[in-house]
């Protein structure tokens, strides 16, 4: 029997509602395959500032550094609730960046998946939308600006001012263009590889890079692309795109609207990829402050992410493959979330919770 110790990080916000719903699916996988799941709870995020002291307690880093793997909900207070911690005790900076770093999770996989049959979600009309969206980015998530010298001060002048560096190296910058040629490669042999080489020195390093690192993929064919131009292709003809490759900063704005061409965040679930096996498995999105604690959030993103967990972490594709199918039938069933059903739209509300029940139900039937 495989035993894995998965830490639990259900986070602020709709986290530990999302998170509770995500749990439920991870014990059906359990029951039915040989393998055991230790699920080990700890604090993380404001919550944890406020009840420990701390966003990312001792206790939480030794569980990180001990676990075959780490699930996290969302974390973060809205604007006006953050002003009650202090700036770098805050969670983006005092927990979640600290936690990629620890892991090195360079490689961030943001998958934007949305079938035919659910064309009805997106935003975006229908013969947009075409077959379906399928693409996925890829982020890296331990350089740029997010990592590089910050500072802030009062200049001799009086004047307040900020330096913050978008920093990378070579290395960082093969690490993950590798992982996204070999993705491309293993899918449609097509990379938008996303810059913005006529400002920024740092995407000029990257493209230099990237055409060395092509040598070693010579079935890919690689697509340049601006990233202010991206974001319109996005909305205009996302079918366009299949795998895309961009540096930190950018992938955290695109991803966010490629949640936003499929209708709702809640469909964003994600992979956080490291060095050694290490690696953690989080929502895209926040912790949703405007609709948390109201079960209206939806828990796919969050199921989606431990699905990822299956394949990647502890390679159980046949059932990952299953959870994904029990949640695409729960839609195709006519259901979902606040975020999905607005009136009129002809899909039946679920609350978290309910939509959870559906998802085991779908897996206990037909898996
Ligand atoms: P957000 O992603 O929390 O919310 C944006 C919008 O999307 C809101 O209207 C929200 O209700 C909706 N939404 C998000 N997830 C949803 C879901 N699963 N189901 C239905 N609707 C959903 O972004 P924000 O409001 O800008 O940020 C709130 C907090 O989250 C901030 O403190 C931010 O720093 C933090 N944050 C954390 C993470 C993370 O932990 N990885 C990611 C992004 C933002
Ligand atoms: C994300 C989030 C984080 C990021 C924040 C909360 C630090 O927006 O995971 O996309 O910017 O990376
Ligand atoms: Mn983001």
């Amino acid at each position: 029997m495989s035993k894995y110790k998965i830490a639990i990080l259900a986070g602020d916000g709709i986290g530990p509602e999302i998170m509770r719903e995500g749990v439920k699916v991870l014990k059906v996988i359990e029951q039915r395959n040989d393998v055991e799941f230790e699920l080990v709870e700890a604090p993380f995020g404001a919550s944890a500032y406020f009840s420990h002291g701390s966003s990312f307690p001792e206790q939480t880093q030794a569980l990180v550094d001990s676990a075959d793997a780490v699930v996290k909900g969302p974390i973060g207070l809205s604007h006006e609730e953050s002003k009650k911690i202090p700036v770098d005790q805050q969670p983006e900076r005092g927990a979640l960046l600290p936690l990629r770093k620890r892991l090195n999770t360079y490689a961030n996989f943001r998958p934007v998946y949305l079938p035919k049959s659910l064309a009805h979600f997106s935003p975006l009309k229908p013969e947009v939308v075409g077959e379906g969206i399928d693409l996925i980015m890829v982020r890296e998530l331990v350089g740029g600006l997010y990592f590089g010298h910050k500072e802030m001060g009062v200049d001799e002048n009086g004047v307040r001012y900020v330096r913050e560096q978008l920093e990378y190296d070579e290395n960082q910058i093969k690490a993950i263009l590798h992982e996204a040629f070999k993705l491309a490669g293993a899918r449609k042999k097509v990379l938008h590889n996303i810059h913005k080489s006529n400002v920024l020195k740092s995407s000029v390093l990257w493209n230099e890079v990237l055409e060395e690192v092509a040598q070693a993929y010579p079935e890919v064919n690689v697509v340049h692309t601006l990233v202010d131009a991206a974001a319109t292709a996005l909305c205009l003809n996302p079918g366009q795109f299949d795998v895309m490759v961009m540096e930190n900063m950018f992938g955290d704005i695109l991803s966010d609207q490629g949640g936003g061409i499929l209708g709702s965040l809640g469909l964003m679930p994600s992979a956080c990829l490291g060095t050694d096996g290490k690696a953690y498995y989080e929502p895209s999105h926040g912790s949703a402050p405007d609709i948390a604690g109201k079960q209206m959030a939806n828990p796919y993103s969050m199921i989606g992410s431990m699905a990822m967990m299956l394949e990647y972490s502890f390679g159980m594709q046949d059932e990952a493959k299953k959870v994904w199918q029990a949640m695409q039938s729960v839609f195709a069933d006519g259901y979902s979330t606040a975020d999905l059903s607005k009136p009129g739209s002809g899909v039946q509300m679920l609350s978290t919770e309910a939509f959870g029940d559906k998802v085991v139900e779908h897996l206990i039937k037909h898996g």
